[in-house]
């Protein structure tokens, strides 16, 4: 049997990362597209880059795509890359919409013309669903997405659909909702925690400014998430699914449990601060990954207690080695 070839856009990201070791394990051969950088961005896959194929396309660019495609001819194609930090949509929003949103159309015309047999998955979110209908929020949910990012994503999901439904491609879209891990960006709300947590505790810093501490969201382990995308792919039909662990904790909680593990007070050292506040806020995610249980047979085995710990104990780890990557405060 030939070996089968994944392509994953977004190789530099926390779930790239997770995604190529997940596949490198089934005996793929992973290609990673990256954009060009001046700067060395792949310490997510340090471990694992002799072991993959980097090559340079931009989901900005139509025939960079064209051309990877033609070059790596790959049977799976993972669309992880995307700008996906929530408040930086607002600050470019037309950017945002041009690699979230018209990068995956770019993307799959790219696999209509060079091979429509290739399977492809689109990295979609819980924040299209935005102001919520309804609590739990499952495939049928309606969307309301409340940021440039979460309308971005909408469209990269309905365009995954439409071409399923017009050309018969085999897309499938997974309505992830947050998922976290060590390899977090530092401004994602939990690594900012976990992270600032190692700070002070190191003494390097004594407060950690929070935005909206009452969002609640539901939050899983990546390393658990990255199996879900390619069980969907795995399937006879392509279809849509929403993957999610069904509890829901809010920043507090999140801020009180990740200083607990340090041994330190969160009342001490957080500080509630308006300007991280956004124009338009998600107040409540809380997912219904049943579908994806009885069809995929995927379920999380990381629990909330579990992945926040896992997180603080990483950085404490890293500070406590001085670390090079232990880096800088984030303000947001
Ligand atoms: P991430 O860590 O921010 O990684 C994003 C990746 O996209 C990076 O590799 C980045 O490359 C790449 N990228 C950005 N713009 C690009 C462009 N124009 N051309 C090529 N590559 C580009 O995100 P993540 O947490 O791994 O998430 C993966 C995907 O799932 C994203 O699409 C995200 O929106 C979506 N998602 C994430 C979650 C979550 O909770 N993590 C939940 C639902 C959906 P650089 O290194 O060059 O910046
Ligand atoms: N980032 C950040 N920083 N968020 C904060 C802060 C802070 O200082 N204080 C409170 N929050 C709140 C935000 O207002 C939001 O309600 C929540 O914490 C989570 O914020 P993020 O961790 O930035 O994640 P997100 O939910 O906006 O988006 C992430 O999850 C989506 C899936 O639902 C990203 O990974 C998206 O790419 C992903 O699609």
């Amino acid at each position: 049997m030939t070996q089968r070839r994944a392509l994953i856009t977004g190789i530099t990201g926390q779930d790239g990362s997770y995604l190529a070791e997940f596949l490198l394990q089934r005996g793929y051969q992973v290609v990673g597209m990256a954009r060009r950088a001046s700067t060395d961005p792949f310490e997510r896959i340090e471990h694992v880059r002799g072991l993959i194929t980097l090559r340079n396309a931009d989901l900005l660019d139509q025939s960079s795509l064209i051309h990877l495609l033609k070059e790596s001819r790959p049977h799976e194609i993972y669309n992880l890359a995307s700008q996906s930090f929530v408040p930086t949509s607002w600050e470019q929003a037309v950017l945002t919409a041009e690699f979230t949103a018209v990068g995956v159309t770019r993307l799959l015309e790219a696999i209509r013309f060079v091979d429509p047999s290739i399977k492809f998955y689109q990295a979609s979110t819980s924040e299209m669903f935005g102001k919520t209908h309804e609590v739990p929020q499952s495939e049928r949910t309606p969307f309301y997405p409340r940021s440039p990012y979460g309308v971005a994503k909408l469209y990269g999901h309905w365009i995954t659909v439409n071409y399923r439904e017009s050309y018969g491609l085999f897309a499938c879209s997974g309505i992830l909702f947050n998922h976290e891990s060590p390899r977090r960006g530092r401004e994602f709300v939990t690594r900012k925690v976990t992270d600032g947590v190692a700070r002070i505790k190191h003494g390097m810093a004594t407060k950690l400014r929070l935005g909206n501490l009452d969002a609640r969201r539901d939050w899983g382990y990546a390393g658990d998430y990255v199996e879900a995308m390619w069980l969907m792919l795995q399937q006879d039909t392509p279809d849509d699914y929403v993957i999610a662990t069904g509890e829901t904790h809010s920043v507090r909680e999140l801020a009180e449990l990740a200083f607990a593990r340090a041994g330190l007070d969160w009342r001490q050292h957080v500080v509630e601060d308006q300007d991280l506040k956004r124009p338009a806020e998600v107040d409540l995610l809380q997912g219904d990954a049943s579908k994806a249980k009885r069809v995929l047979g995927w379920q999380p085995k990381v629990g909330f207690r579990e992945l926040i710990e896992m997180m603080v104990d990483a950085d404490l780890k890293r500070y406590a080695e001085g670390s090079p990557a232990a880096g800088l405060p984030v303000e947001r």
